[in-house]
């Protein structure tokens, strides 16, 4: 049964936004009966729910040799209860293009229940498309997160315990972005 544990327990702890906008009448009923083996990313992906509200690029002179950035990103959790990030491996770009890809754990980044935090750093963000090709889309100060794996702890307490939720394939679209060139 351990399968369906987590699925379902982040079901019970997304009633709350699906009784809301289900009232809004912004999603579809038939989203909860899928039986797709992804539901916990497929729900925040109909309910359009951003997880992340804000990301932060820095870019250093290094950058332009070695075509990786850092950055930090904040996330928003909407639940009523707290979320703690272990791990997010994310493609993100514009319009379907990836331009930066990252992969990071996290030791303790816990969210508290409707509330925001940074995660802090973020080490060795890759321009996939070199760094010109990214400095084109720094204009747009937008971007969208084209395939994103977060496991997420939901209900934990200060970071602790919880029920593992592994969300595979998240995407969010239009997610303010700032750049900061960094000299040394
Ligand atoms: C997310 O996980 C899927 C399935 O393992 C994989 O195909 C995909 O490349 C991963 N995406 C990222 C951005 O790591
Ligand atoms: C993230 O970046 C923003 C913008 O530069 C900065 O104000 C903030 O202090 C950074 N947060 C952390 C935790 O590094
Ligand atoms: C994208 O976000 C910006 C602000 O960051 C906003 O001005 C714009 O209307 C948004 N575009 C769409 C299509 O949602």
């Amino acid at each position: 049964m351990k399968f369906f544990t987590a699925p379902l327990s982040l079901l019970t702890l997304l009633a709350p936004l699906l009784v809301s906008n289900i009232g809004a009448g912004a999603v579809p009923a038939p989203a909860l009966a899928s039986t797709d083996a992804n539901l916990p990313a497929d729900i925040l992906n109909l309910l359009n729910i951003g997880l992340v509200s804000q990301i932060n690029v820095f870019i250093s002179e290094d950058s332009f040799v070695t075509n990786i950035v850092t950055a930090n990103f904040t996330v928003h959790n909407p639940l009523p209860v707290e979320i703690t990030l272990d791990s997010v491996s994310a493609a993100a770009g514009i319009d379907g293009s990836v331009f930066s890809t990252f992969a990071t754990s996290f030791k303790k980044f816990f969210v508290p229940p409707f509330s925001s935090k940074n995660s802090g750093l973020i080490q060795n963000v890759v321009l996939t498309q070199g760094i010109d090709a990214a400095l084109g889309i720094v204009p747009l100060g937008v971007l969208d997160i084209i395939d994103g794996n977060v496991t997420i702890r939901g209900a934990t307490i200060f970071g602790f315990g919880g029920i593992k939720v592994p969300l595979i394939g998240l995407v969010q679209k239009n997610i303010s972005t700032s750049y900061e060139f960094v000299l040394s």
